[in-house]
């Protein structure tokens, strides 16, 4: 069917003077997808795209065929990109996206050689088994270089998932927006003439093709920092050092583009001797407070001498700063921590704990008390996972057991970028268990079955030796 829609339009084609057929380069294109809800906003990313357009580059009209693989979109989350081919792309009935552009209309010619032309593309999406029109607003370059000519195009459209019977579960309606906005950016080269039946050309060719955009790699996965959380009361006085280093504390800008964590989100400040939280049944932070830390002999296992130092560390480990915190920023902090460690000394962290969580499963995951591990699962996940901060609450029924325990220990395998492990000694097995069973929920209550896309079980050996 869609085969002979596509030799239909190859054989209507010819409008302009000599089209020439542009073909994908793919290590040049990128297909993303902002999907924005109330509660996440999720962005999908591929580079994964082929296909073929006819342009004629007098008349700037053309058609052609562009096709993106279901299968290699990333959104950031394993689980959720399992869920992505899965569940909603249901990619092994339906493995690829086809735009079908039966015309490209120029609608403002480029100022001069070489730039942006604005165009409409006029076509089809073929996604999920369903086929509907599109018109797409389209940025389209045209650069002779010195053997070929290449075009580069950019465009943007809405697809509404239900016109496409992408059906979204009541359950993560909050979580999952209705509406998937998409821009495609391809690099299409066009045939290789010889160069020397363009030699009088070359003199204004350009050396090298300009960039398209820059493949980062990134991944956004937390919602962009919209909300602000209530300001904690200050302690310390806004001029001085410990005052700026207490503000950066809670302040997410310190860290990297899309980060919404703040030092706030794992460390707390209190002394925990008394108790992993100031109130009773109150938050317990991931991570270890900084109560008493400028009194420590030694920082991350002995790789950072200060605090200051190893809360650069943390900022390029978790606030996504490839640079870390700057001197000033360090020295700041420090007054900080000085001013929270009124004891004489004490002794380092022992990271022998963390080393340990890392590597140990948990027997019988879901062998908790689920009402035990909805109180547990405020104290310890709602610090982040909650409306308007830095993840939407989790939702009972989405997760499997098994990926909850190895992202909250960090076990390998687990695809943490910003979430810190959770180590055994801050939360024991035995209340992780409890979290793991209120969460996975009841058989009933899941939200995807994901055993009938299950790999294919171990061979016999194997399955026993890792048991
Ligand atoms: C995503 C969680 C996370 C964030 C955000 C984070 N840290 Fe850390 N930090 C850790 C972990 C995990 C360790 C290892 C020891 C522990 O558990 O406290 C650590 C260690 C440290 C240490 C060294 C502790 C020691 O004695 O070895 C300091 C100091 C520190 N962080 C300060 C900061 C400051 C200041 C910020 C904000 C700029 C920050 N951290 C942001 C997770 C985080
Ligand atoms: C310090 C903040 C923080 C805490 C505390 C935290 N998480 Fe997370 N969590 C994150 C961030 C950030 C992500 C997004 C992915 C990433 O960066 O690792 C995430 C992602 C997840 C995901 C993947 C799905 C999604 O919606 O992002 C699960 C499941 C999860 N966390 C479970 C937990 C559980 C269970 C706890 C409590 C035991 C917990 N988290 C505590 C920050 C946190």
């Amino acid at each position: 069917m869609k085969w002979s829609l596509a030799v239909g339009l190859v054989a209507t084609a010819s409008l302009g003077a000599d089209p020439e057929v542009f073909t994908v380069d793919r290590s040049q294109a990128e297909v993303r997808f902002v999907l924005d809800a109330p509660l996440d906003s999720i962005v999908g990313l591929s580079p994964a795209l082929s296909g073929s357009i006819r342009y004629d580059p007098q008349g700037g009209s053309g058609n052609g065929k562009i096709n993106a693989d279901l299968s290699t979109f990333r959104t950031g989350i394993s689980l959720r990109d399992e869920d992505l081919r899965n569940e909603f792309f249901q990619t092994v009935k339906f493995p690829s996206a086809t735009l079908n552009l039966q015309r490209i209309e120029r609608k403002k010619p480029a100022p001069s050689p070489g730039e942006w032309e604005t165009s409409e593309a006029i076509g089809t999406l073929a996604l999920h088994g369903m086929e509907r029109v599109v018109r797409i607003p389209v940025k389209i370059r045209y650069i002779e270089l010195v053997d070929h000519a290449v075009i580069q195009a950019v465009g943007t459209f809405s697809v509404k998932l239900a016109e496409y019977q992408i059906q979204r579960p009541t359950a993560l309606f909050l979580k999952l927006g209705d509406t998937a906005k998409v821009e495609v950016k391809v690099t299409l080269d066009g045939p290789t003439h010889p160069p020397a039946a363009k030699a009088t050309e070359t003199a204004t060719t350009p050396a090298v093709l300009p960039p398209l955009f820059v493949r980062t790699g990134f991944l956004p996965v937390a919602k962009a920092a919209t909300h602000k959380p209530p300001k904690p009361k200050a302690r310390f006085a806004a001029g001085s050092a410990e005052g700026r280093g207490e503000k950066l504390f809670t302040d997410a800008s310190v860290g990297g583009t899309a980060n919404a964590l703040t030092c706030a989100s794992c460390h707390g400040v209190n002394d925990e001797r008394a108790g992993l939280s100031p109130e009773p049944n109150g938050p317990i932070h991931p991570s270890h407070s900084l109560y008493d830390a400028a009194r420590r002999p030694a920082f991350w296992q002995g790789f950072e001498p200060t605090p200051g130092r190893a809360a650069s560390l943390c900022t390029r480990l978790f606030l996504l700063s490839p640079t870390g915190l700057s001197e000033k920023q360090q020295s700041d902090v420090e007054a900080y921590v000085k001013a929270l460690s009124p004891d004489e000394a004490v002794g380092a962290l022992d990271y022998r704990e963390l080393a340990l969580t890392r590597r140990s499963d948990l027997a019988n995951p879901t062998g908790g008390d689920p009402k035990l591990g909805a109180k547990l699962e405020k104290r310890y996940c709602e610090g982040c996972h909650n409306k308007g901060s830095v993840r939407p609450p989790l939702t009972q029924g989405l997760y499997e057991p098994d990926y909850l325990v190895h992202r909250v220990r960090w076990l390998p395998g687990n695809d943490a970028r910003q979430m810190p492990p959770i180590y055994a000694e801050r939360l024991t097995d035995t209340d992780l268990r409890h979290i793991v069973t209120y969460l996975a929920g009841k058989q009933a209550k899941k939200i995807f079955d994901r055993k009938q896309h299950a790999p294919p079980p171990p061979p016999a050996e194997t399955k026993e030796a890792s048991q």
